[in-house]
């Protein structure tokens, strides 16, 4: 058996049904905790709650929706008693450049990142703050943080994201609910997606991480939220962790 870090505590997971969010459900389970999966795929959520039994509740849903958020906290609580960690992983966008950007693709950048990031934060708290030792993972992205080319809504939301978690870590840090952002690099199926409509983008980018590859969702990046959401980073908040093979590097 691999270690139990996260032994008793029970997490929200958005967009657990596949890509990293499912790495990241699998090993949450794996480390002992309990999952309430969000997604908007109805099969791969059933498939993953079969797969993982009584440990994982999953809830279809769009992240967009604040009653969605509101649902997952209340399924979180009456099914297994508490909620210590909400991993904000989901997000949708559509890659053009900034200026055929339309409203309705940064509705959708915006809607399914900042905005379903601040929802189910608001929605947590008042559970957070009873457990008295939290955490919530968000997700940003090297993409924001480069100003990565066909990416403007994209980047807008997830380095709001960090914004809004460097402001939380500070306000919720009396009641010890720690706020970090993890910034991965993972060749999930939405990459590969990306990778055939922007081949010389892709190809650029393999090239230009350290390590020399896209990461591994299960052995790359869900790791590094597990650490993150247990105790063994009970002295950590505020903080982007690059989860990138060195493709940045924050200063
Ligand atoms: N994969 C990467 O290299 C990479 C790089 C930078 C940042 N990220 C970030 O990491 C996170 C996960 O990325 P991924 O590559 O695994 O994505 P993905 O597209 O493979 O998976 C996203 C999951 O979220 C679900 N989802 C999408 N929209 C939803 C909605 N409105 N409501 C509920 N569920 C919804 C999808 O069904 C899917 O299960 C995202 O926040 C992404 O922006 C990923």
């Amino acid at each position: 058996m691999g270690s139990r870090t996260l032994q008793g505590k029970t997490a929200i997971v958005t967009g657990g049904a596949s890509g990293i969010g499912s790495a990241v459900t699998r090993l949450f389970v794996e480390r002992g905790a309990r999952v309430v999966v969000v997604d908007l795929q109805e099969e791969a959520g059933r498939r993953i709650a079969a797969e993982l039994g009584d440990a994982v509740v999953f809830l279809q849903g769009d992240v967009s929706d604040r009653k969605v958020a509101d649902a997952a906290v209340a399924t979180a609580v009456d099914r297994f008693g508490s909620l210590d960690v909400l991993v904000n992983n989901a997000s949708v966008s559509r890659q053009k450049p900034f200026e055929e950007q339309t409203d309705d693709d940064w509705d959708l950048a915006m809607n399914t990142g900042l905005y379903a990031t601040r929802n189910f934060m608001l929605a947590a708290l008042p559970e957070l703050k009873k457990t008295g030792n939290a955490s919530v993972v968000n997700f940003g992205s090297g993409a924001g943080l480069n100003g990565q080319p066909n990416q403007a809504s994209y980047a807008a939301a997830k380095e709001a994201i960090r914004g809004l978690s460097r402001v939380a870590a500070n306000e919720w840090a009396p009641h010890n609910i720690r706020v970090n952002v993890v910034c991965p690099m993972a060749l999930t199926a939405g990459v590969a997606q990306w990778a055939e409509a922007r081949p010389e983008q892709y190809a650029q980018s393999a090239a230009s991480v350290p390590l020399g590859r896209f990461g591994d969702p299960d052995r790359d990046v869900a790791p590094i939220v597990a650490f993150l959401a247990s105790d063994d980073a009970r002295y950590m908040t505020g903080q982007t962790v690059m989860a990138d093979g060195g493709a940045v590097k924050l200063r």
